[in-house]
């Protein structure tokens, strides 16, 4: 099998390059791991900045997200049940919405008309540094070599494509964080019409949404915590108490219907091409969640590699390819700074010790009191426009 583009891996940031290329005339095949149902029970991030929404709409697969996406104005801040209310629309003039992860992995996967091969198993990547690439893979019990002109590695932190490339030609930034986030997912109304992210010392909590009907809780647990250590009694209990305590007292409990752990972590691989290798998303980075930037970061990507490609293929003109790693990095070390800064904010760091919360403290009254300090938040969490 030979296409002008392989991709590796169906997740968000693989499905939408795929599409964006699709729309620019251009050949792609996906190949993914995962089984597509797999694919879609994920539940992942919650939370698209503007930038990603219009990135929809240019994939032309918006629809439905402009009929079951909710716009939020701000979120809420809370730090030892003191609380403050940030207003994205008054300090920047921008909004995010909630719409999951999960809605838009659908909605991309509607879309696509080219070929995805799901459950391809043992993909290699050959030939990268030259100019005729290909991959070899086995699914359906044969092996399988699909030739292609560039691969692009959107499979993800745990990817292959990542690790295929010489030891000396990548380098690697990273900051492990001592904890993880157990989220729940719940059919009950949401806490509050907005997001509220909550430091307590016990820990941070975080209440967000999927719909009217639909909320999905997290709150910051030892990394080696296993989700099924925590019974649903449990894991509210636990929320609550880190809660002011009227939003403890307005939550509304029930049996979960997703429960996982994720580490947290800050990740950054340099550079981003190597010959025909491009990476993309989490195949590139990782943000700690916090700051709901790690989704919008993997779009911005891919938003940039298809603009590349499109105009190789359309002018022969590589000006643009030889220009997305720096661009991309440049993007991309902005929202680590940010994912980092409010993940330092709002965590428990035993390790800091009281002065360490003293800090945190005067940091979460500097931002209740400085409209400087709001307005930086703000035009970080609902993204800057390129
Ligand atoms: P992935 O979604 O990881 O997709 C990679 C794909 O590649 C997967 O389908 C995988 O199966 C496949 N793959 C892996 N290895 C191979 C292989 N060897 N061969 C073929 N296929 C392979 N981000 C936000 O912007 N906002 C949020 O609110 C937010 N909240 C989050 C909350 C949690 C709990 C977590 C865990 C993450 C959150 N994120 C958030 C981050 C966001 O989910 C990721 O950044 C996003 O999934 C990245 O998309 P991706 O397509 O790059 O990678
Ligand atoms: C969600 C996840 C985040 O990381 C975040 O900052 C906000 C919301 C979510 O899954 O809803």
């Amino acid at each position: 099998m030979r296409t002008q583009v392989a991709i590796v891996g169906a997740g968000p940031a693989g499905l939408m390059l795929g599409r964006l290329l699709e729309l620019a005339g251009i050949d792609t095949v996906v190949l993914e791991r995962r089984s597509e149902s797999h694919v879609l029970g994920r539940i992942r991030a919650g939370i698209l900045e503007q930038g990603t929404v219009d990135l929809m709409d240019r994939a032309q697969v918006g629809e439905r997200l402009h009929v079951e996406g909710l716009i939020h104005h701000g979120v809420e801040l809370s730090f030892d049940g003191d609380r403050h209310r940030l207003d994205f629309s008054r300090l920047v003039g921008r909004e995010v919405m909630v719409y999951g992860q999960t809605e838009v992995t659908r909605d991309l996967m509607a879309a696509r008309q080219a070929t995805t091969i799901y459950r391809a198993e043992g993909i290699v990547l050959h030939d990268f540094d030259t100019s005729h690439p290909w991959i070899s893979y086995q699914a359906g019990g044969e092996s399988h070599r699909l030739a292609c002109d560039f691969i692009c590695g959107c499979d993800g932190y745990h990817g292959v494509s990542r690790q295929s490339v010489p030891t000396g030609a990548i380098t690697s930034f990273e900051r492990v964080y001592p904890f993880g986030w157990l989220g729940v997912l719940v059919d009950k109304p949401p806490v509050a019409p907005e997001l509220i992210y909550a430091h307590h010392e016990r820990g941070f909590a975080l209440c967000s949404q999927r719909s009217p009907v639909r909320s999905r809780y997290y709150i910051q647990v030892p990394t080696d915590e296993r989700a099924e250590d925590w019974s649903d009694d449990r894991f509210w209990d636990e929320l609550r108490a880190r809660l002011p305590a009227d939003v403890a007292a307005a939550v509304e409990t029930g049996a979960s219907i997703e429960k996982s752990v994720a580490p947290l972590r800050s990740f950054v691989a340099e550079p981003l091409r190597f010959g025909r290798l491009f990476l993309a998303g989490d195949a590139a980075h990782i943000v700690p969640p916090t700051g709901a930037k790690g989704l919008n970061l993997a779009m911005r990507d891919v938003a940039s590699l298809a603009d590349a490609l499109a105009e190789y293929y359309a002018e022969t003109s590589s000006a643009g390819i030889d220009a997305y790693s720096a661009h991309a990095l440049h993007r991309i070390w902005r929202a680590e700074r940010f994912s980092w800064w409010m993940t330092n904010l709002l965590h428990s760091f035993p390790e800091t010790g009281p002065f360490g919360r003293r800090i945190q403290r005067a940091e979460f009254d500097y931002l209740t009191q400085s409209t400087a300090a709001q307005m930086s938040l703000a035009e970080n969490y609902t993204g800057f426009p390129d």
